[in-house]
């Protein structure tokens, strides 16, 4: 095949970014449509049944629009409860999902303490109890639900800067001391939140590791377009790169500029 993969890369905002961005640095030269459902925004106080039927519809318009090679689903709150469906819906393409790194986390503690940082949605599912009970059973996991943080980080993206005070209130219930431990690991379980990690770095109690899935998830995208496409390749014609809002609304001024430092047009 000659043509480039076209990745569709999918999120409720903004937050996708910051897997988007790990994927373009391994694979440059491949097409992408990046889909906000901005009219969906905030999926973490969604009621499951309605997410599933949400996403799902979107999904199929938007696979029958662009036809893409691969979607990857950037995001933790529809991840842990669509994908199985979609995989079904759609046995032909293939889906990468962004579920919580408890894994690594639980891998990397040393003091066994570690929290979960996502959505109310996210961090109330099955799916991330069964991570917990499968990869972190020797570890007290402390699971978090920030109504907040994603919408903090998406104004961030629109150029207003939340305050110190919003942001410590919202990662505050991560830090853990007992019997002389602490939390030394905590999963970034939304992909909105690594876009405050400077914020969360600067403003934590004490040092942690922060655990961002992206680079895992952009290089299993990067194995299966492997699989399916060979290397990565310039093509004859430039890279299409384009972001859609399921709102319509123009992106803002200091969003555009955002959106063109990711190639996005
Ligand atoms: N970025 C999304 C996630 O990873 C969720 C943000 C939201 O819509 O609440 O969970």
């Amino acid at each position: 095949m000659t043509r480039p993969p076209k990745l569709l890369v999918f999120d409720s905002g903004l937050g996708g970014l910051t897997v988007f961005a790990e994927i373009v640095k391994l694979r440059p030269h491949a097409d992408y449509l990046y889909c906000a459902d901005d009219a969906g925004f905030p999926y973490g106080s969604w009621k499951e049944p309605e997410l599933i039927e949400r996403v799902t519809k979107l999904m199929g318009e938007l696979i029958a629009d662009h036809a893409p090679d691969m979607v990857v689903i950037a995001c933790n709150t529809a991840s842990t409860i669509v994908l199985p469906s979609l995989r079904v819906d759609w046995p032909a393409l293939p889906f990468v999902g962004t579920v919580p790194a408890i894994k690594p986390a639980a891998e990397r503690t040393r003091s066994k303490m570690i929290s979960v940082l996502g959505t109310p949605g996210t961090v109330a599912r099955d799916y991330t109890q069964n991570l917990i009970a499968t990869f972190a059973a020797h570890c007290a996991v402390t699971l978090v639900g920030s109504k907040r943080l994603a919408s903090l980080a998406e104004r961030y993206m629109h150029g207003e800067r939340a305050s110190d005070a919003d942001i410590a209130i919202e990662i505050a219930p991560c830090f853990k001391e007992e019997s002389g431990r602490r939390t030394d690991a905590v999963v970034l379980a939304c992909t909105h939140y690594p876009l405050l990690i400077d914020e969360f770095e600067r403003l934590a109690p004490w040092p942690v590791e922060w655990i961002d899935p992206a680079p895992a998830i952009a290089r299993r995208a990067d194995q299966l377009l492997g699989e399916r496409f060979g290397a990565d390749a310039a093509a004859d014609q430039p890279a299409f790169r384009r972001a859609v809002f399921t709102s319509g609304a123009r992106p803002s001024e200091p969003l555009a500029a955002t959106l063109a430092r990711y190639g996005l047009g």
